[in-house]
């Protein structure tokens, strides 16, 4: 039983490797969903990741002018956006901007494509939205990384993530796995190997705000060592755990806007408001323990 959730949860959480290679195996559950604007209803993403998704858009001042052209897309969308794409935009292109169902993280609930909205009648392509390298978008790019959240596609990156350059499509991988990621230019492809170096004895420190964050790797299959218990009440940040959901208020994330100081969301307080520690599955072959340090030490 213990080994069968240990197993379940490798392909559930935060920093999920989705792509041609690793196809999602859990889909993602639509209670936990939520719009990320009112004025947007059908762009969904997970509650944790459309509240830090608004609190970045409210930090760069983007909320008007920033759209969210697509976010979470259940199997049989991606299946039809697919289809749609080859008939209408051939094989070529779609090979390089659409992922074929089942290998889009978009089905995951942690991805995101914003466009910029230039006026009130600007048309925003769905596909390919514009989502610039200067002003509020490089604002919004400059502090993503801060909110939890990478440029999943950038340029140069092609040969490993199977995917084109796309400058507008973000992913929510948790902060400060985010800061790690974009401070060393790597895809998520790069993250996830890398980070399997690490074990609970020779841990990667995350640098976090003058906090201490570690983070693990544990392979899937054996037994629990290394892995805080998955079912113990007061631990949620275990993957599925519904108590975890639960504690993603976004009416207390309001009050924070990433400062470094309160100590309502894991951006700014080392576990006080929020998880102490995270565990993530990876979609591959294992699980990506999260620890984080209760000050300077
Ligand atoms: N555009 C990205 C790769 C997707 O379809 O998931
Ligand atoms: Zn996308």
């Amino acid at each position: 039983m213990k080994k069968r959730m240990l197993n379940a949860g490798v392909f559930q959480g935060n920093l999920l490797l989705v792509n041609g290679s690793y196809p999602l195996r859990a889909a993602c559950g639509r209670e936990d969903l939520v719009p990320v604007a009112a004025q947007y209803p059908k762009a969904l993403l997970k509650r944790e990741a459309a509240c830090y998704l608004r609190l970045l858009l409210s930090r760069v001042g983007g909320l008007s002018c920033i759209v969210p052209v697509s976010g979470y897309r259940p199997a049989q969308e991606q299946a039809e956006i697919y289809e749609n794409s080859l008939a209408q935009n051939g094989e070529d292109f779609t090979q390089k901007y659409v992922a074929r169902p089942c290998c889009s993280e978009h089905q995951t609930g942690l991805a995101i494509d914003l466009g910029l909205k230039k006026s009130a009648h600007d048309k925003i392509d769905f596909l390919c939205p514009d989502f610039p390298y200067d002003g509020i978008c490089a604002q919004f790019r400059r502090y993503a990384p801060q909110y939890g959240f990478v440029e999943r596609y950038p340029k140069g990156k092609e040969a490993l993530t199977g995917i084109a350059h796309e400058p507008w499509h973000f992913r929510y991988t948790g902060y400060p796995h985010s800061l790690f990621i974009s401070q060393n230019d790597l895809c998520l492809e790069e993250y996830v190997a890398f980070l399997k170096g690490f074990s609970q004895e020779n841990p990667l420190r995350l640098p976090a705000r003058g906090k201490t964050v570690t983070a693990y790797y544990v392979p899937a299959g054996g037994e629990s060592a290394g892995l805080p218990s998955p079912n113990r009440a007061g631990r949620p940040g275990w993957p599925g755990q519904t108590s975890a959901a639960a504690r993603f208020d976004c009416s207390d994330y309001a009050v924070c806007s990433g400062c470094s100081s309160c100590s309502v969301c894991s951006v700014c307080s080392s576990g006080g408001g929020y998880f102490a520690r995270q565990v993530s599955g990876n979609n591959v072959d294992g699980f990506i323990v999260t620890l984080w340090g209760k000050g300077n030490e």
